[in-house]
């Protein structure tokens, strides 16, 4: 009990932490019975526009609001009035009046505080250069699988520390008492705000946040490894630079030695293969990546059940 559900899902950080560990609950429940809630939102819409490509956010989406009844639809930015100077606002205001959730991935995040400003149904962030709350639902059930208890867990973070991927997990770790280090080229810090936001929740759930510039030090202790690309969407003109900048920040075997007894690695997805993670440790037995990535659909499945049965009712 406790917890307020958001609105909106535009932060792992909308979820107070009680509503996200019922969500988490929630997908396990999904996963084990996936048939279980084919009916539960029947007659429902969802509209899923993409800015930027995706494989599993996109997918994922769309058989999660089938396994929940409700009908989806892929919407390309490019398709619509957008492209004609319509604005997030107006759009929002109209989509609302035909849909019953929107889900956007997009660029700028305040381009999705626009929209959901806007929207008078649920919006689920899909990814912005600054937030990745779906992919971090994810990390939480995977993590929940293999560990059973998140609290007091200590994990590392190996990559660009202003990811969208790492700001997300810092607040999944926030919310639910992780002990994270982050190890991060100088420059690639996580933003004051957002460390001293997770740093208040922590204060509450026991956890912790270190930032360093040595892999090897932050994998020390480290019970689970998540490897980062390198060069995230919107910074393909910087991938020469930021080969050099982050060689260092590669999870090969050598790295992996030094963490915890037994540790295990977690990604995203897609992979570098040989770049951020090397092959062997993508695919070998202490990968729980592609647990991760199939970890997408009840995740997706919990947070739209979640947002439309509450702005529904
Ligand atoms: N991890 C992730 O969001 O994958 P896609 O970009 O393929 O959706």
């Amino acid at each position: 009990t406790g917890g307020r559900v958001p609105g909106s899902l535009l932060r792992l950080s909308d979820f107070e932490p009680a509503a996200l560990k019922r969500a988490v609950e929630l997908a396990r429940e999904m996963k084990r019975d996936p048939g279980g809630w084919l009916h539960s939102l029947r007659g429902a819409a969802l509209g899923c526009i993409f800015e930027k490509p995706s494989t599993r956010t996109r997918v994922s989406l769309a058989t999660a609001a089938h396994r929940l009844g409700m009908h989806s639809m892929v919407i390309s930015r490019d398709d619509m009035q957008l492209v004609h100077g319509e604005t997030w606002a107006d759009t929002a205001q109209v989509l609302s009046s035909y849909l019953d959730a929107i889900t956007l991935r997009t660029y700028e995040h305040t381009t999705v505080e626009q929209l959901a400003g806007r929207s008078s149904v649920p919006v689920v962030n899909a990814l912005s250069d600054d937030h990745h709350p779906c992919q971090a639902l994810a990390d939480l059930l995977t993590l929940t699988e293999h560990f059973g208890t998140l609290a007091g867990l200590t994990v590392a973070f190996v990559g660009d520390g202003l990811s969208n991927t790492c700001n997300s997990f810092l607040e999944a770790c926030a919310s639910t008492g992780m002990h994270l280090t982050v190890a991060t080229p100088p420059g690639h810090e996580p933003a004051a705000s957002l460390l001293a936001e997770a740093r208040a929740t922590m204060a509450a759930t026991g956890g912790s946040v270190t930032v360093t510039a040595d892999p090897a030090e932050a994998v020390r202790t480290a019970q689970a490894v998540y490897a980062e690309v390198w060069v995230p969407m919107h910074k393909r003109h910087e991938r020469a630079e930021r080969a050099q900048r982050f060689a260092v920040y590669r999870v090969d075997r050598e790295l992996l030695d030094r963490a915890a007894p037994g540790a295990v690695v977690l990604h995203c997805l897609p992979a570098v293969r040989g770049e951020e993670i090397t092959s062997d440790v993508l695919d070998g037995p202490r990968s729980l990546v592609w647990r991760q990535a199939a970890n997408r659909l009840p995740t997706a499945q919990a947070v739209l059940h979640t947002l439309v049965t509450a702005a529904q009712s």
